[in-house]
């Protein structure tokens, strides 16, 4: 696989209208998709009765480990580990800034485990864990933009999370209504592609928290549904290059026509469990 890293040429540069964007190096956890399958339901995608293919799911993870890779990136890896189908989606394990990382208190039963593991992991790392006390799943619903994080509640994360991590944080946290059980996690609604920019699929919002993200974000990418149906959304950027679902041709479309440098990858598989690429990484900030 070739991946193009390289920075805009000066002819692009010089294009007035697609601004030049500089990647910024990034250190990712992901969770090897070893034990991956479909054995409960805890999201519409999900569906217990359909087969899954594990070899073809490590298989499609270790491409978005290479991309990674191939783009730079610091990788590092916890355990799988047997019994925790859903631990491949990394980005639920916690939230890292500052070298604190929030830990993850699960929703569902079938993934409380999880939280336990990942702060073992983060401990381990030299992070300064923070025990939680409110439910939350961790990166899947905040995203750090900026100096703010945006924050999701509906399905997953309490919204009384939203304060405690802006209390451990010391950072502006921004609460978000999600009310499409498809996406029910923050992270499936909305991409950050930098710093100031985001994507974002308006229907998964209500009408208060699509007010605040008109206002704060005018120039966003707005999603077609089209690509919110096989979470097209759910993608990882380096400012520059932005990993995202091979299928999501629209959001594709719009990213190179804002100067940043979409690469796709196919986790079908993945899919099966209600995740995609953001899913299953969790950006860790020392
Ligand atoms: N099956 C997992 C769940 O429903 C998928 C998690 C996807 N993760 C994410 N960050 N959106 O919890």
């Amino acid at each position: 696989m070739t991946i193009n890293t390289a920075a805009p040429t000066a002819a692009e540069a010089a294009s007035p209208a697609v601004p030049v964007r500089t990647p910024v190096k990034r250190t990712v956890l992901m969770c090897k998709p070893e034990f991956f399958t479909v054995v409960y339901r805890i999201n519409p995608w999900m569906d217990p009765a359909l087969p899954t293919d594990t070899t073809l799911a490590v298989a499609q993870w270790q491409t978005l480990y290479d991309t990674y890779v191939g783009l730079g990136f610091d990788v590092h890896l916890i355990d799988p580990i047997d019994g925790l189908p859903d631990m491949v989606y990394a980005a639920n394990g916690g939230f890292v800034v500052d070298n604190q990382a929030y830990g993850a208190k699960f929703t569902h039963v079938q993934r409380q485990a999880e939280g336990p593991a990942y702060m073992d992991w983060f401990g381990a790392n030299g992070f300064d864990v923070r025990v939680p006390v409110e439910t939350n799943e961790g990166e899947g619903d905040f995203l750090l933009v900026g100096d703010v994080i945006l924050a999701g509640t509906g399905f997953r994360s309490a919204s009384d999370s939203h304060a405690e991590l802006s209390a451990i944080a010391g950072r502006t946290v921004v609460t978000l209504n999600l009310v499409n059980p498809s996406f029910y996690h923050l992270d499936t609604a909305i991409a950050k592609l930098d710093e100031t920019n985001i994507a974002y699929l308006p229907s998964a919002f209500d009408e208060p928290s699509l007010a605040i993200l008109r206002e704060r974000y005018p120039d966003a990418i707005i999603a077609t549904e089209e690509d919110a149906a096989i979470l097209g959304l759910n993608s990882y950027s380096d400012g520059y290059n932005v990993v995202i679902a091979a299928r999501a041709k629209d959001f594709e479309r719009e990213l190179r026509a804002r100067g940043y440098n979409p690469i796709g990858v196919d986790l079908s598989e993945l899919l099966l469990g209600g995740g995609g690429v953001k899913c299953c990484t969790l950006e860790l900030r020392r």
